[in-house]
């Protein structure tokens, strides 16, 4: 049978399905049965800062570790709640002292990268096995140039990589002017991967009562395509492994990704629409593909169809696509 081991977040993975930041993960015995249908890793869902910040405070400022930023707080829309960060880090002992072996990430909405060193220690004592960031700024602002935004993530990026002795890696958003220079100076730090991309919280507008309601939480399948395009367009490029999220709901979109130059996908609304038994159906798809196609191994797959791998490369990047939009309206003439 196939060899399905990979590599991210600076880890060996049994397989490459990851199991993406969300509260699938959220008690010992989820973790276990994830880890029993197959799944390489589990990002646990995001602490935010602002929770780290609330509850440890008064530690904090004994240590007189500097907390010099909390202006994000109006940004922050829900009920702090008070021992959720403890509850994390019992969770993560909780599943280390159960025997389970599955890597473990932790996940940091970071605004800041204040008070990392406090917190970076209690992660790896609790024994995270790495840090994935969940960092984002909507780039709505008219007095922020794109290149504050683009110090600001180096800045809060290298606080928690300089405070962190375990992998650290980002789940990026697509929303950047020059995005293929970002990932890849992104790439030319210390992380040791980039997830492309994050799926946000979005709105909606409802027409008959007039007011904003929220957007559909899970993914669609084809949602899958942006992220396909920028891991082809970036692979082989960059100096750290890339992964794939959004979008994943079926082993066939996992090979594509993986095929793209992705070492692993994560994946979450298909488990919200599945059940947890979907994590064993994309690993077992995707092993019986590698089977039938002769593929031993993931590293084999990996870039397979990047820009250097493919007949057409130039199609990662074409936008405008004159002739198929031309056919198509054919088609209605
Ligand atoms: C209910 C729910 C909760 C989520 N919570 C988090 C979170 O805490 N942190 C995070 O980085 N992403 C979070 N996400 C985003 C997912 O990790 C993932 O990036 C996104 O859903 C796209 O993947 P998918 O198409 O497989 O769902 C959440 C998604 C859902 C649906």
């Amino acid at each position: 049978m196939a060899n399905l081991t990979t590599h991210f977040f600076g880890l060996d993975l049994k397989s490459p399905v990851i199991i993406g930041s969300a509260g699938l993960s959220n008690s010992v015995e989820k973790i276990r049965l994830l880890a029993e249908n197959g799944a390489g890793a589990v990002v646990l869902k995001s602490v935010f800062e602002e929770e780290i910040y609330n509850e440890y405070q008064s530690e904090i400022e004994k240590q007189s570790v500097a907390h010099h930023n909390l202006e994000h707080l109006d940004y922050f829309d829900y009920e702090i709640k008070n021992d959720r960060v403890k509850k994390y880090l019992e969770l993560i002992q909780g599943v280390k002292s159960a025997g389970i072996d599955i890597p473990l990430v932790a996940s940091i909405n970071c605004t800041s990268g204040s008070d990392w060193v406090f917190f970076a220690k209690k992660l790896e004592e609790a024994g995270a096995d790495a840090l994935e960031l969940n960092l984002f700024v909507l780039p709505s602002d008219f007095d922020r140039s794109a290149d504050q935004i683009h110090d600001y993530y180096f800045k809060t990026i290298n606080k928690v990589i300089e405070a962190s002795n375990i992998p650290v890696s980002i789940k990026l958003s697509p929303y950047f002017s020059d995005l293929a220079r970002m990932i890849k100076e992104l790439s030319e730090t210390k992380l040791v991967g980039i997830t492309l991309f994050n799926r946000f919280y979005n709105v909606d507008i409802d027409i008959d009562n007039k007011e904003l309601v929220p957007a559909k939480i899970l993914s669609h399948p084809f949602e899958y395509l942006q992220s396909l395009r920028w891991i082809g367009i970036m692979s082989g490029r960059v100096k750290c492994d890339l992964a794939a999220s959004t979008g994943v709901h079926d082993y066939e979109t996992a090979i594509k990704l993986i095929m793209a130059g992705a070492s692993a996908v994560q994946v979450v609304s298909g488990i919200y629409k599945h059940g947890y038994d979907f994590v064993k159906e994309l690993v077992v798809g995707i092993a019986k593909w590698m089977d039938e196609n002769n593929i031993e191994s993931i590293p084999q797959l990996i870039g397979s169809a990047n820009t250097e791998g493919i007949k057409n490369p130039e199609m990662y990047e074409r936008v405008q696509f004159m002739k198929y939009f031309g056919e198509f309206d054919k088609a209605i003439d």
